[in-house]
């Protein structure tokens, strides 16, 4: 789906400019939100982002912030009980809550933010930083049709966006796409570390591991076929690809096993921070 500029919001604070606020702001200038209708919430940006700002116009912790369509929350999630009754001050009647912090529930918000309706949880994650995420939402009763509308254009922005039937889906969510960067780069770590051990010079198996992984990514990412048809297009009958395969897919203890117990356990995780 292609971000509508009709959707994005004619004004927008966002409060916690760091490394996810940065790049969602960059990703929402790139889709064509006007820099004029942006304000930005941190009280100790970086002096790239106080110059970013500068630069293209956008309000840097003004005196008196205006009440915006949408409010997109950035900060830390411990930053939250510290910020609340600034955030207060800044929701209005029709202003949507894009929140990003990880664990804190739609209920967690509403309780310390009692201006708030309309609240869209969101979990991005890291490839967001280059327009590559995953981010799963939900969003609560309140919101407008509209309202999901622009907040699924902004999203967007940063990758691609799955809705939610329900927000208790955010914990798996994040045990698979907002952790699953990290298991990709173990994999390549595992990867080198086999290939050294298989004779190779440890960085030339470092740098044949990260080819591999980014490359079979990109394919992927560039192909309409499912994965296992592209696993199945690369693998002989009898040839060296299927022996690996017989150890990574061997029942009851291959990959699928381990991919199981791991995002399981992410999953519990998750479940105990919101807690
Ligand atoms: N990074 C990820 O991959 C990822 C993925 C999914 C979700 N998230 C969520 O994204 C949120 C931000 O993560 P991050 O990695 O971007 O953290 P970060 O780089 O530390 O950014 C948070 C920013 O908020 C600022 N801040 C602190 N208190 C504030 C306040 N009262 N008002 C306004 N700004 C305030 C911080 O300033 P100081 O540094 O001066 O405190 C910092 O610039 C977190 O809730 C996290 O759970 C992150």
């Amino acid at each position: 789906m292609t971000i509508r500029a009709s959707h994005l919001p004619s004004s927008l604070t966002l409060v916690g400019a760091g490394k996810m606020g940065g790049s969602m702001l960059e990703g929402w200038l790139a889709v064509g939100l006007p820099a004029s209708g942006v304000t930005v919430i941190d009280p100790r940006p970086s002096e790239e982002m106080a110059r970013f700002c500068a630069d293209r116009g956008i309000a840097l912790n003004p005196s008196r912030p205006a009440i915006s369509d949408v409010l997109v929350l950035a900060i830390k999630p411990q930053m939250l009980d510290e910020a609340a009754a600034q955030l207060n001050g800044l929701l209005g009647p029709k202003t949507v809550i894009v929140s990003i912090l990880a664990g804190k529930t739609i209920g967690d918000l509403k309780g310390r933010l009692p201006a708030a309706t309309a609240i869209v949880r969101a979990m991005p994650n890291l490839p967001a930083s280059i327009g590559r995420g995953a981010t799963g939402a939900a969003a609560n009763a309140e919101v407008t049709e509209a309202q999901r509308l622009m907040a699924d254009a902004l999203l967007r922005s940063n990758g691609i966006v799955e809705w939610l039937s329900s927000e208790d889906l955010i914990d798996a969510v994040t045990a698979v796409s907002g952790s699953g960067p990290a298991y990709v780069f173990h994999l390549v770590e595992c990867l080198a570390e086999a290939g050294a051990a298989a004779g190779l010079p440890a960085d030339l198996a470092q740098r044949l591991a990260r080819a591999t992984v980014t490359g079979a990514g990109e394919l992927l990412f560039q192909s309409d076929l499912s994965p296992d048809t592209l696993r199945q297009n690369v693998t002989s009958p009898g040839g060296t690809t299927a022996a690996a395969l017989q150890v990574l897919m061997a029942e009851p203890h291959g990959l699928k096993a381990l991919m199981r117990d791991a995002v399981a356990a992410a999953k519990r995780r998750a479940e105990e921070l919101s807690g």
